[in-house]
């Protein structure tokens, strides 16, 4: 049986990827054109910076990481918390919710860490609902490692370990979902936009939304 939980009526919108392949920035330019072409939008993040999302932040620079079955219960307590506060209210409000990050990150980067990214799937669809369009950037760890060092002018954090993040992209290679669009985090950042709004007004087609 599918235990997947449906969008009741607004639409949802997940970004995904490994580190420095430009995600947030997508998720945010998507949120303001789709507010200023008068849809009802909600940009939102995962980890958030509730109290679960801002014990995981903590965690990211400490000098020792916490288990794999720590960093999970946290980040589904801080899901849970999120979904219930901010994503689900925002769809059945019937809002276009753009989520920067999701559980498919749970997959892929607690599955790295030797968690099964099946069992965590499962645990998440008990109570999260499926996104209707998981935009998923791709970008080699080589590649990314530089962005993060170069633009983003910081030194990688505990997650942002090469070996690390090649098996995570491995994880995100192996993605099936129906909803999954993949896009190539290389593409200049118009392109990039232009590429993922594409999918985005497939996906609005000719419905309507509330004027809030
Ligand atoms: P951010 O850079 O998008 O703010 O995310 C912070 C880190 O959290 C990033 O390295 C990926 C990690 N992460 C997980 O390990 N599991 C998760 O479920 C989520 C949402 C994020």
């Amino acid at each position: 049986m599918n235990s997947r939980k449906h969008t009741p009526r607004g639409l949802f919108i997940v970004v995904e990827g490994i580190d420095g392949t430009g995600k947030t920035t997508l998720a945010r330019d998507i949120c303001r054109r789709l507010e200023s072409k008068g849809f009802p939008a909600v940009f939102t993040f995962e980890p958030t910076d509730g109290p679960w999302g801002m014990i995981l932040r903590r965690s990211f620079s400490a000098p020792v990481r916490l288990t794999p079955e720590e960093e999970l219960d946290l980040f589904l307590k801080d899901r849970k918390e999120h979904v219930k506060k901010v994503v689900s209210p925002s769809l059945e409000q019937g809002k276009i919710v753009v989520c920067d990050r999701y559980y498919f990150s749970t997959m892929a980067y607690q599955g790295a860490r030797g968690l099964d990214p099946e069992e965590i799937r499962k645990t998440n669809e008990i109570f999260a609902p499926a996104p209707d369009l998981i935009l998923l950037l791709e970008l080699n760890p080589e590649a990314a490692i530089q962005r993060i060092r170069e633009s983003r002018g910081e030194l990688p954090d505990n997650f942002e370990q090469i070996e690390y993040l090649e098996r995570v992209t491995l994880i995100f290679k192996d993605l099936s979902d129906q909803s999954i669009a993949r896009i190539d985090a290389e593409l200049p950042p118009q392109e990039l936009l232009n590429s993922a709004w594409q999918r985005v007004s497939d996906l609005l087609g000719n419905r309507c939304f509330p004027v809030l």
